[in-house]
């Protein structure tokens, strides 16, 4: 069974208010996540963004962000229309991702078959398991790379992920990204703890998790299958929720918006 802590409606439509189980802890002291607030302002639970799923704490916020802006960007939840922009910015890529992201391994494919990978990605998308984003130009037009919050790292934590189009590099654009969703993930999801994994070669995505206040907690031996077939080790960066209002992330300018284009930061 699945419940909302907080905010969510119950099976005959009336509103959750549950207490949080023992042991379960809202995010670091002297702030509440957007969710946690407006629970708050209802008289419910203190603390939203978690659900229990076969007993397992799992991020689901019951407003994930759809949309989220940033200065030079638009996160966007994959629509399988964008199938063809984003099979060109991949393909057109394929040398730049293969070292690092194993999914590249799978192209090149058609069309029809990006399409039926993002309606994947939409699905889980629409149910809060696993929040994967275009990364577009402002006006939209482009893609200018992929990123998304992912809840396997464990209860309570999100993993961001990215990869920035090789002509839209070295301009802090990954940076931004990555900021903005650690962001989200504490402020929309009230989540304790978020990760950034990476290969140690990976020296600009280190830099990445680096700059944003992340902590390096080590490196996982041969944690990985690189998409190259070697096992790889793994750095795993971590901000904590209460290391987060002090971090370069926070001071990310950001907005933020739900399925319904209301604003959630
Ligand atoms: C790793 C990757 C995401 C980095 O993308 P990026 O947009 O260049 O990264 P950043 O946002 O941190 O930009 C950093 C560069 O922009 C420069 N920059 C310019 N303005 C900046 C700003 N306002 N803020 C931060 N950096 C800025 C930095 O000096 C830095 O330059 P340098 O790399 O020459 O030192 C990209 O190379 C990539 O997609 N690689 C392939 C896929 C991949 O490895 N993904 C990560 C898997 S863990």
């Amino acid at each position: 069974m699945k419940a909302s802590l907080g905010g969510g409606k119950g099976p005959r439509g009336g509103k959750l208010s549950m207490r949080l189980p023992a042991g379960i802890r809202p995010p670091g002291a002297g702030w509440l996540s957007a969710n946690a607030r407006r629970a708050e302002g209802r008289g419910s639970a203190t603390f939203s963004g978690l659900a229990i799923h076969g007993g397992v704490m799992t991020p689901t916020a019951f407003r994930p962000a759809y949309t989220v802006q940033t200065e030079h960007t638009v996160l966007r939840c994959w629509s399988p229309a964008d199938a063809p922009l984003a099979l060109r910015a991949i393909e057109a890529n394929l040398e730049h991702l293969l070292p690092w992201m194993e999914w590249a391994k799978r192209y090149p494919m058609n069309v029809a078959q990006q399409a039926g990978q993002m309606r994947r990605m939409r699905g889980l998308f629409d149910l809060g398991q696993d929040f994967a984003y275009g990364v577009f130009n402002r006006d939209g037009s482009e893609v200018l790379g992929g990123t998304g919050l992912h809840p396997r790292v464990g209860e309570g934590a999100l993993e961001i992920g990215y990869w920035i189009s090789a002509g839209h590099t070295g301009r802090g654009i990954a940076t931004e990204v990555a900021g903005a969703l650690t962001r989200v993930a504490f402020e929309v999801e009230g989540v304790r703890r978020v990760e950034i994994h990476c290969d140690p070669r990976n020296v600009r995505s280190a830099a990445v998790a680096r700059r944003l206040g992340f902590v390096l907690e080590g490196t996982l031996r041969q944690r990985l299958v690189a998409p190259d077939g070697v096992l790889r080790d793994t750095m795993v960066w971590t901000l904590l929720a209460d290391e987060y209002p002090a971090s370069r992330a926070a001071a990310t300018p950001v907005e933020a918006f739900d399925v319904l284009g209301q604003k959630l930061l």
